[in-house]
Order: C-alpha cells, then sequence, then structure tokens
C-alpha cells in the first residue's frame, strides 16, 4: 500500500509498517483468527468516511450529513443478511466483544443465567470468564466437551444444567475447538426452557459464507454475533445477526413489548457504543461483497481442506491434536504430550522461524493459561495467501524438525532461511491491484 505521506510526516511509523509488512510477507501466519484481506477492504479503511459521526441508524441519525453513509451502511445490513440468510443485521459492533456484551444486554436483565462453553474447552473470554464485565452482571455457567478424544459436547449435562438453572441465553459457540457443534441440539434443549440461542461464530463466519460448514440459523438459532476479521476476511470489527421476530415481555423500552431486531439495536447504540465506524463499515460491506462470490466457496473449503491435511500430517509424526483431528479451520495440539514442550515454549519456538502461532490451553489442562499444554494453529491466512494441501505437508514437517532441533541454533537458521524463501512464492492480496 502506499504510505508515501505517513513516510514524509513520520519516517518511524512508516518504518514500522513496512517491517510488519515484510513480517506477514516472509513468515506463515497459523493463528486461526487472523487472516489477510483485500487490497479494496484495505482501501476502503482509509477512505473519508473516517472523517464522519454518525450516531444512529439509516434514516434516523443524530447529526446532518449523512446521505452517503447511510446507504452505506444500508449496503452492508443487505448484504449481511443475504450472507448468513436472517432477517435482521446490526453492522456497527466495533468488534467481537463489544457485540456480545450488546446481545447480553439486549436480552438478560442483571442477575440473569446464560450457559455458554467452558474456557479451556474452548469457549472465548467474552463467554463468562471472571474478568470481563458481562460476568460481573450476568450469571455464566458452563457445559463441555464429554469425550476429549472425539470432542464430542456433553449435550446431556447441558440439558441438565438447562433445566436446574433455566437460562435466559444458552450460547453455543468457540474460540479454540475443532469440530462441528450440533445446532438442532441446542435449539432442542432451549425450547425446552424458553431460552434464546445465540451462537458466537466469529472464528467461523467466513466458514459459514462459504458453505464449509452450517449455518445455526438453519437450524432454528435466534442470534448469530461475529467478528468480520478471521475467516470472514474484512476488516476488525463485529456484527450481530438475529432471526425470527422474538418479543421480550421482561424487557420493555419506553413501556412497549419490543423484539429482538429492536432490542440489540438499542443494546448497541445508544447502549454500550456511540457513533458507529463507518470507514469500517464500508471495510465491512466490501468484505461481505466478496464473501458473496463464488470464489469465496472455493477459499472455504481449501481453508477445511488444508486444516485436515495439516492435522493428517502433524499426527502422522506424532503431534498429538485434541480430538484427533479437525472438521474446520484450526488445530489444537496437546505439546506436553506430544513432546513434552510447553504451549508457550512451542510459540516463542515456532515464532523464531517465522512460524507464527500462539499457546493455548488444552481440555483439563493442570498448566496455567500463560504457559499452557497446548498450541492452537489454522490455515484461514495461509489458504487466502493461495497454498494448497501440498504446502501443508511442507509446514507439518518444518513443525517437527524445528522442534526435533530446538536446540541446533545452526539447522534452526537454515530452516528459517527455507521458510522465508518458501513464504516469498506467495504474494499477498493487496499487492494484487484489480
Ligand atoms: C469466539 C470469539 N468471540 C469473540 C471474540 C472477540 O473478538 P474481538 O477480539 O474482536 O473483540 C473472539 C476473538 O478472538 C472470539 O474468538
Amino acid at each position: 500500500m502506499n504510505i508515501s505521506s505517513i513516510k514524509k510526516n513520520d519516517p518511524r511509523l512508516a518504518a514500522l509498517v513496512k517491517a510488519e509488512e515484510t513480517r506477514q510477507r516472509t513468515g506463515l501466519e497459523l493463528i486461526p483468527s487472523e487472516n489477510y484481506v483485500s487490497r479494496a477492504v484495505l482501501e476502503a479503511l482509509g477512505t473519508v468516511f473516517t472523517n464522519k459521526y454518525s450516531e444512529g441508524y439509516p434514516g434516523k441519525r443524530y447529526y446532518g450529513g449523512q446521505v452517503n453513509t447511510d446507504a452505506v451502511e444500508k449496503i452492508a445490513i443487505g448484504r449481511a443478511k443475504k450472507i448468513f440468510h436472517c432477517d435482521h443485521a446490526n453492522v456497527q459492533p466495533y468488534s467481537g466483544a463489544p457485540a456480545n456484551l450488546a446481545t447480553y444486554f439486549a436480552w438478560m436483565e442483571p442477575g440473569d443465567t446464560i450457559i455458554g462453553m467452558e474456557l479451556s474447552h474452548g469457549g472465548h473470554l467474552t463467554h463468562g470468564d471472571p474478568r470481563t464485565a458481562a460476568a460481573k452482571v450476568f450469571n455464566f455457567i458452563r457445559y463441555g466437551i464429554k469425550n476429549i478424544e472425539t470432542g464430542e459436547i456433553d449435550y446431556e449435562h447441558l440439558y441438565d444444567l438447562a433445566i436446574k438453572h433455566k437460562p435466559k441465553m444458552i450460547l453455543a459457540g468457540f474460540s479454540a475447538y475443532p469440530r462441528e457443534l450440533d445446532y438442532k441440539k441446542f435449539v432442542d434443549i432451549a425450547k425446552e426452557v424458553g431460552a434464546v440461542t445465540i451462537a458466537d461464530i466469529a472464528h467461523i463466519a467466513g466458514l459459514i459464507a462459504g458453505k464449509a460448514l452450517k449455518n445455526p440459523f438453519d437450524a432454528g438459532f435466534h442470534i448469530c454475533t461475529s467478528t468480520t476479521h478471521k475467516t470472514l476476511r474484512g476488516p476488525r470489527g463485529g456484527l450481530i445477526l438475529s432471526n425470527g421476530i422474538v418479543s421480550n415481555p421482561l424487557k420493555p423500552i419506553d413501556k412497549k413489548i419490543e423484539n429482538l431486531p429492536t432490542l440489540i439495536d438499542r443494546s448497541v447504540f445508544p447502549g454500550i457504543q456511540g457513533g458507529p465506524h463507518i470507514n469500517v463499515i464500508l471495510a465491512k460491506a466490501v468484505a461481505f461483497s466478496e464473501a458473496l462470490q463464488p470464489e469465496f466457496r472455493i477459499y472455504a473449503s481449501q481453508v477445511v481442506k488444508n486444516a485436515k491435511r495439516l492435522a493428517k500430517k502433524l499426527m502422522e509424526k506424532g503431534f498429538k491434536l485434541v480430538t484427533n483431528g479437525t472438521d474446520n479451520h484450526l488445530l489444537l495440539v496437546d505439546m506436553i504430550t506430544s513432546f513434552n514442550v510447553s504451549g508457550g515454549e512451542a510459540e516463542k519456538l515456532y515464532d523464531s522461524l517465522g512460524l507464527t502461532l500462539n499457546k493455548n490451553m488444552i481440555p483439563n489442562d493442570s498448566r496455567k493459561p500463560y504457559d499452557p499444554s497446548g498450541i492452537r494453529l489454522g490455515t484461514p491466512a495461509i489458504t487466502t495467501r493461495g497454498m494448497k494441501e501440498k504446502d501443508m505437508d511442507h509446514i507439518a514437517g518444518w513443525m517437527y524438525d524445528g522442534i526435533v532441533h530446538k536446540k541446533d541454533e545452526k539447522y534452526l537458521n537454515v530452516l528459517k532461511e527455507e521458510i522465508i524463501e518458501y513464504c516469498m512464492q506467495f504474494s499477498l492480496p493487496s499487492d494484487n491491484k484489480s
């Protein structure tokens, strides 16, 4: 990207931009929540819409001069609804965490109960970590995995919890779980206790958009929350989708019983946010259009094919994968069982080779979050760069060689050079001007 003005006015910052671009180009981005956006998405982020305030929603703003912002937001909303087959979309959340917080506040009152996935079994911090604002307001109860070898969720336990605690919401979704969820089972349990169902699809939104994974709305879910910057390959941002007009007599607004879409919109603005970032909404609209193209289906299916191949090759080399494989874009590896190397050590070692991934807790981990037993990696970003199954074989090989020769500095330096050379064969999407 052209950063000539930054270069001229602030060379120190320009050098950092350049250095980060080189890091992204010469290494393998294996963090499953990261991706490379298109040049069009990058351009959208830098447009004059960054200058504009537009509190409110299209047609109902608190500032003048909204003729173009209204059009942009309406386009983004229309495209989001088309991708995910639902009847309401709020494209204003600044990111995934505010999207979840706004959704909890949309439907629940302080003290109400929500059931979500155990964090060490793959749930996200925003699903009730005691340090979060949400956990100080709502009562979070947890379900987990029943069989660590297959990854099967303990649906019987979830049912028992629902009967006992009568939650207002049941939350499906994860940031470190490599299997498909049985959404119908969540819906059936929620129906019995009158709970609203919410799926946090932040990690897999792009795979759902590209039809590589199931859409929770097809099973009758009420709400999906998401980020837009992971598999969906858009700008850093959030999204709340809902389907069906469910009213909540316990949450009247101005003494009027309101339904889910209105409650969500009010909860985002003015509930927890101020003015939307319209330049980001423009970039979301660009990314949504890309996700609606036939090529995006090919991308999503290749992400899963690559992850499955990488899982197979790593297991052949002695890496112990949690659930022994993957159905989606991510792999969770038990590094202590595999090579008696902690997740923290492994992250550092791979970082030094240009293989970027992250340490991660594994189910029932006996170690602490800052240096857990596992690592988490995935294929969304490397697939965007055009890598296919045969490239996964190389990656598995490098990961194995790195661990085996972890004390041999000379060997590691040669390996690092080999990885850089390999990466340079694959361009970044932002290089493409078309
Ligand atoms: C499942 C899930 N939900 C929510 C979030 C929060 O998103 P953000 O970091 O954009 O606030 C994440 C981030 O990794 C996530 O994985």
